[in-house]
């Protein structure tokens, strides 16, 4: 079992990313450091933060502090390999190789795109175009088995699957045969997405999810907010006059309130029927109040770590040196078969 994930260090860590997806790079961690048998890989996808315009002072920071609330998140370094996509250049020599296999309709057809360029397709950056080869490296390269994620990114790792099909069929002689077993140069990785809280909503409109890039800062929970600031979001999120109902069906036209609702089974770690069990019958007025302070007895410790870390930038420097080293190291056998596989002579 091969684990491998990233997150962009653009902004802050928030609700939606810890609980569609970074809870469950550290329960995986622990489920491989359990059972002895398997690796975790996790890194800060620098090179995908370039897709946007940016300002490269705010990135180097935002780096480093997305390291610091990872670490405080429970990804642990001495167990996983944590490092930054720019410090392992197999990353971007492999989606240039990729390139040659991936179609351009393939990547047309990808939401994130769309929603990203919006109107201004042809002022879009080539890198948020092709974005999607390089996330298709990124675990290729490592023979990642699972890889947990959020809804958000179903889409691209159907295409790094298809990616890694393809090469294996075009480049490796015999792998297309089905009365042959020949392994292909890549292994096809299969997502994790978990069965609730896999997309957090805007705590501002139900109908949009919680993101980074949302320029109000009032519509997600930032793993960096203190407990009053918490508080204010949860009792400001937008909701509607109805009590909860006693049951899940009674949800179903009512996003906002779905999403306090997953949330807070998502922290308590219970299902939302019990949520709901509980509340039925309730306003907001009343279930604001519990749901903000099971956030901060949650989030405050993570928040708490995060704060100590991150002002120490010695110690971050060197987690990613030493995860970067690793990762290389991982990393060089795949490439290596990738140019040989394509004709490429490397000396
Ligand atoms: P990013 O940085 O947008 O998000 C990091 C992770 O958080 C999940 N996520 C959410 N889950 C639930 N609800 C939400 N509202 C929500 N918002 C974000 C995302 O699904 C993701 O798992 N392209 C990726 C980073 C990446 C990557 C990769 C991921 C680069 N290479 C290879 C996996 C494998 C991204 O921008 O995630």
């Amino acid at each position: 079992m091969r684990v491998v994930s990233g997150i962009q260090p653009t902004g802050s860590l928030h609700l939606g990313n810890y609980l569609g997806a970074i809870r469950n790079w550290v329960r995986m961690q622990e489920e491989i450091t359990a059972s002895g048998n398997g690796q975790c890989l996790f890194f800060l996808a620098d090179l995908h933060a370039i897709s946007m315009p940016h300002d490269p002072a705010e990135l180097k920071s935002a780096t480093l502090e997305m390291t610091a609330a990872l670490v405080a998140c429970g990804v642990d370094p001495q167990r996983s390999i944590l490092f930054n996509q720019a410090q392992v250049p197999a990353h971007a020599e492999l989606q240039w190789l990729l390139t040659g296999t991936a179609r351009m309709g393939w990547l047309s057809r990808m939401t994130q795109f769309k929603d990203k360029s919006g109107k201004n397709r042809e002022g879009a950056s080539v890198a948020l175009f092709t974005y999607p080869v390089l996330q298709a490296a990124d675990v290729l390269l490592y023979q990642a088995t699972h890889v947990p994620v959020g809804e958000d990114q179903k889409q691209h790792l159907e295409l790094a699957r298809d990616i890694a099909q393809k090469f294996n069929v075009d480049f490796v002689p015999g792998y297309a045969d089905q009365n042959q077993d020949v392994a292909g140069v890549f292994t096809l990785p299969d997502p994790y997405i978990p069965p609730s809280a896999a997309r957090i909503m805007s705590l501002r409109d139900g109908s949009a999810k919680m993101s980074k890039s949302d320029p109000s800062d009032m519509s997600r929970i930032n793993l960096t907010d203190d407990e009053d600031l918490m508080a204010k979001k949860v009792k400001k999120a937008k909701t509607d006059p109805e009590p909860l109902p006693g049951e899940l069906a009674g949800l179903a036209d009512r996003p906002e309130a779905l999403n306090l609702v997953t949330i807070f089974a998502a922290l308590a770690d219970i299902e939302a029927e019990q949520v709901l069990a509980q509340y039925g019958g309730q306003g907001f007025g009343a279930f604001k109040p519990a749901l903000a302070e099971l956030m901060v007895s949650t989030l405050g410790p993570i928040r708490s770590r995060f704060v100590e870390l991150k002002s120490d930038r010695e110690s971050l420097d060197a987690i990613l040196a030493r995860g970067a080293a690793q990762a290389r190291e991982i990393a060089s056998p795949t490439l290596k078969a990738a140019y040989d596989a394509l004709g490429l002579i490397r000396g």
